[in-house]
């Protein structure tokens, strides 16, 4: 049976105070819960601290971007050995944020999952449309063009070793989620298109969904069956929420 897993990604909050209390609070809520995978990816500033406060607990850390080059004069980037150097497990590549805000495209996010892979760190690849994608009847397309690249450059077999996380644009930091049925569709999909090329492979992908889950709608998203989890953001920074949708996968 595939592994679930909660992540959070804090994006670019925290403080070493705040990240502190946050971390203590959340490690002692989940202590303990042993089926699921569990992990925080933080602002790089913050990975030798999370690093030092979570070496000793159930909960994992990683970075939410990394450069696809490995070393040189590529200033302001940090490259997948430099995030070796703090034991990250995973790192987020192609998180819509970077995509449409910092100009990542399906090449570059490609790359970026490669480059995770190669140095050992478990990419969390990010698919997913806009609303405009979606009224327009877009969204397999949109999803499908963003997994092909990725399969393209790594192979199919490359997703063994990932993680897949759906977050519909217009459902990030909005408060909308999308319907436990609406995330199913395209989860499915997803899964369905990896299992025509690899049948084993798709069964054991941990697929993610994320955008606005909270406390009280993760329940009824984690029931469906082909979701495996949750990219958590806002509510990954509140350690009573964070802590409750990661007992709801069990
Ligand atoms: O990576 C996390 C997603 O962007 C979801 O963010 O939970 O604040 O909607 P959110």
């Amino acid at each position: 049976m595939r592994e679930k897993m909660v992540a959070g990604n804090w994006k670019m909050h925290g403080s070493l105070v705040d990240n502190k209390q946050l971390l203590d609070e959340v490690a002692a809520g989940v202590d303990g819960l042993k089926e699921a995978r569990l992990a925080v990816c933080v602002p790089y500033p913050y990975l030798s601290s999370v690093q030092d406060a979570l070496r000793s607990t159930n909960i994992a850390w990683g970075a939410q971007n990394v450069s696809q080059y490995e070393k040189g004069a590529y200033t302001g980037e940090v490259s997948t050995s430099m995030l070796k150097d703090f034991e990250c497990r995973y790192v987020i590549v192609g998180h819509s944020e970077r995509r449409t805000l910092f100009g990542e495209n399906n090449t570059i996010v490609a790359e970026k999952y490669l480059a995770a892979q190669r140095a050992g760190i478990t990419p969390i690849l990010c698919v997913g449309e806009t609303l405009e994608q979606r009224e327009a009847g877009t969204t397999e397309r949109v999803i499908e063009d963003q997994l092909t690249a990725v399969i393209r450059l790594a192979g199919i077999d490359s997703l063994s070793q990932a993680v897949v996380a759906y977050e519909p644009i217009w459902a990030i930091g909005t408060g909308k989620t999308a319907s436990p049925q609406q995330a199913q569709d395209v989860h499915s999909f997803i899964r369905t298109g990896i299992a025509n090329e690899n049948a084993s492979i798709a069964r054991e992908l941990a697929i993610l969904y994320g955008g606005s889950v909270k406390a009280n709608n993760a329940p009824e998203l984690f029931a469906m069956p082909d979701i495996d989890g949750g990219l958590i953001g806002g509510a990954s920074l509140i350690a009573s929420e964070f802590i409750a949708i990661c007992r709801a996968l069990h």
